[in-house]
């Protein structure tokens, strides 16, 4: 299948941000270790800060892949404008997670994103991206 991972502002900084929360591997690294893990699917992967191209990206990919995981980070708890681009599109959108949301800040318990995926992934790590791949299995 085609996948896209796209990830939010801030994930460009996985690896030396909050190692503590996101652990110490970059995505790109990681990114390496899920094609080997998946080389069933065809794997692309996408990382804005921007929300507007972040936007543009699902309005891209969202009528032709066969799945996106998205990991829209801090966007996910304030932007009503990826909320509406994920009900926009056809592909089907899981929404990832690194960190268990819902244990942390309260306003982070709030997603525009979840509404429209097809399903939520939180609180394993970068495993959390592993998870939302196997479902398209
Ligand atoms: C995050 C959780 C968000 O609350 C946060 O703003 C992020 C990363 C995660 O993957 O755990 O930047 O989406």
């Amino acid at each position: 299948m085609k996948l896209i991972i796209i990830n939010g502002p801030n994930l460009n900084l996985l690896g030396k941000r909050e190692p503590k929360i996101y652990g110490t591997a970059s995505f790109e690294d990681y990114f390496k270790i899920l094609q080997k893990n998946f080389p069933q699917h065809e794997l692309s992967y996408y990382q804005s800060n921007i929300e507007g191209a972040l936007i543009d990206k699902l309005h891209e990919v969202g009528f032709t892949y066969d799945g996106i995981i998205f990991n829209a980070a801090a966007y996910t708890h304030t932007s009503v404008g990826l909320g509406d681009a994920v009900k926009a599109i056809e592909t089907p959108v899981i929404e990832v997670h690194i960190s268990n949301v819902h244990a942390r800040e309260e306003f982070r318990h709030q997603s525009f994103i979840a509404p429209n995926a097809k399903g939520v992934i939180a609180g394993f790590g970068l495993q959390s991206y592993d998870l939302a791949i196997a479902s398209f299995s």
